[in-house]
C-alpha cells in the first residue's frame, strides 16, 4: 500500500500540490452539512459518538477527507486572502459498510483538493494526474466521466428523475422509493434493477449552455493529452456536494468494488460551509483497492530484500555489520542475519525472505577482505572484494 501512496505523493508534488494534515475526528455536523444528509455515508456509515465534554458534542471518525479540508481552508481565511490553493492528504478513513473484498471499515485514501479554479483545464489536469499515476503504476484502468450540471440546470434534471421514478414506482426497489424525494440522483445508482435505471433520464440532456461548454472543453483537453475515457451519462456520485464534472476510475481484479478513484467538482461547497463563493474540485484514491488491483494484475512490487548478510562467527560479524551498512548506503534493501545459527539455516532464512543474494563472511573472508556473493536465484557463487560488493550486487540486479 505504501508503494501506491509514495507514487501518488510524488505525482501530487509534481503537480504542485502541498500536503495538508487533517483530523481523524470532527464534529458530526461537518459531514452532515457537506457530505450530505441524504448520502449513504451520513445516513448509515459514520462511526459517531457523544464526547464527554460539557456540551456533549457528537463527533465522528472522518468518513472522507474533503469536508475537513474545506473547513480548514475557510478557518484559515484562505477563501478571502488567497483563494487559489492546491492540497493533498493521505490517511485512514472510516465507514461502517459490510466488509468484503476491497471494501473495508477502515481504509486509506489519498486525496487532492483544488480551490479557486473554475476552468475546465483544471478538471482535465486532475484527470491527467490520475492517468499519470496509473501509467506510472502500469495499472490498466477505465475512466468514466459525466457532468451532473450546476445549481441552475440541475433542478430540471432532478424534476425529470422524480417524474421518471413516479412513473416506474411499482418496478422500483424500496431504497429507490426513499430516494425519489430525498435524493433522486441516486436513482441512477440502483444496484438492484440496473436495467431499469438505464432507462432513466440522462443528466447530459439537461445541462445549461455553460455546463455543456465546460464539459466539452474537459473532454477536448483530456483527449488531447491521450487519456482514454467513456462518457457515462448515468454516473452520479454518492456524496451530495458535486456539481458539473463527476468521474470514477475502475480497475479489474476487484470484483464488485472496482472503483479505485472517485471525484469531481464541488463549486458550491465552500460557500455552503460558510466561506466565500469559491469553486472547488478534487478526487480520492482508494489506496487499498489500488494496491489490490496491482496485486491481482501481478504488478505489485516485490517486498523481498536484495541481500541477506551472513556472518560466520563474532569476528566476521564486525565486518558483516559494516558491509550491511555500506550496501544500504548504496540504496540496497538488506537484512543482517543472526550469527547464532549454522550456515545451512541462515541460507534457509535468506531464501525464505526472498533475498536475491546471500553475502557470506567467514574468518577466511575476513582475513582477505572479501565476501562470498551467492546468487540465490541462479544458484551461483563468486568471491568479490568487500569494497566491490555494493557495485557487484547493483550490477547483477540491473542486469
Ligand atoms: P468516494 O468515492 O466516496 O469519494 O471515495 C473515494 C475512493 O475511496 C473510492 O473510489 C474507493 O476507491 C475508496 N473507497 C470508498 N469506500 C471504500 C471502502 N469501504 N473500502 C475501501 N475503499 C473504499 C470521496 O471520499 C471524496 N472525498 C473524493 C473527493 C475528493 N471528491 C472531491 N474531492
Amino acid at each position: 500500500m505504501s508503494f501506491v501512496e509514495d507514487r501518488a505523493r510524488e505525482i501530487a508534488q509534481r503537480h504542485n500540490f502541498s500536503e495538508i494534515r487533517i483530523p481523524l475526528l470532527e464534529r458530526i455536523d461537518l459531514f452532515v452539512r457537506s457530505t450530505g444528509e441524504t448520502s449513504d455515508i451520513v445516513e448509515k456509515q459514520m462511526y459517531a459518538f457523544v464526547d464527554r465534554d460539557e456540551a456533549e458534542t457528537t463527533v465522528a471518525l472522518r468518513p472522507e477527507g474533503t469536508p475537513s479540508v474545506v473547513r480548514a481552508y475557510i478557518e484559515a481565511g484562505l477563501d478571502r486572502s488567497a483563494p487559489e490553493q492546491r492540497f493533498f492528504y493521505s490517511g485512514p478513513v472510516f465507514r461502517r459498510e459490510r466488509p468484503q473484498k476491497g471494501r473495508y471499515r477502515q481504509f486509506y485514501q489519498f486525496g487532492v483538493e483544488v480551490f479557486g479554479r473554475a476552468d475546465a483545464a483544471c478538471d482535465a489536469d486532475l484527470l491527467i494526474m490520475i492517468d499519470d499515476l496509473c501509467r506510472d503504476l502500469r495499472l490498466p484502468v477505465r475512466f468514466e466521466i459525466n457532468s451532473i450540471g450546476c445549481k441552475d440546470c440541475r433542478p430540471a434534471f432532478r424534476a425529470a428523475l422524480i417524474a421518471w421514478g413516479r412513473s416506474h414506482w411499482d418496478e422500483l426497489c424500496d431504497d429507490c422509493h426513499n430516494r425519489i424525494e430525498r435524493n433522486p440522483l441516486r436513482l441512477l445508482d440502483c444496484k438492484i434493477d440496473v436495467k431499469l435505471a438505464e432507462s432513466a433520464p440522462s443528466s447530459l440532456d439537461y445541462l445549461c449552455e455553460a455546463c455543456r461548454a465546460h464539459f466539452g472543453v474537459v473532454q477536448e483537453l483530456i483527449s488531447a493529452a491521450g487519456v482514454k475515457f467513456l462518457v457515462n451519462p448515468h454516473l452520479v456520485r454518492g456524496l451530495d456536494y458535486y456539481s458539473r464534472t463527476a468521474f470514477e476510475v475502475t480497475a479489474d481484479g476487484l470484483g464488485a468494488q472496482s472503483t479505485v478513484v472517485g471525484g469531481g467538482r464541488y463549486d458550491g461547497l465552500v460557500e455552503a460551509m460558510g466561506g466565500s463563493s469559491v469553486p472547488g474540485i478534487g478526487f480520492g484514491i482508494g489506496v487499498d483497492r489500488m494496491a489490490l488491483a496491482l496485486q491481482a494484475a501481478g504488478l505489485a512490487p516485490s517486498d523481498a530484500p536484495d541481500a541477506a548478510v551472513i556472518a560466520m562467527g563474532p569476528a566476521a560479524m564486525r565486518q558483516a555489520i559494516v558491509v550491511a551498512r555500506d550496501l544500504r548506503a548504496s540504496k540496497l534493501k538488506v537484512e543482517l542475519l543472526s550469527p547464532e545459527r549454522k550456515l545451512k539455516a541462515l541460507l534457509g532464512r535468506a531464501s525464505k525472505i526472498g533475498a536475491r543474494f546471500a553475502v557470506i563472511i567467514g574468518d577466511d573472508e575476513l582475513a582477505r577482505s572479501v565476501v562470498q556473493l551467492r546468487d540465490l536465484k541462479h544458484s551461483s557463487q563468486n568471491e568479490v572484494a568487500v569494497a566491490d560488493a555494493p557495485r557487484a550486487i547493483a550490477a547483477a540486479l540491473a542486469g
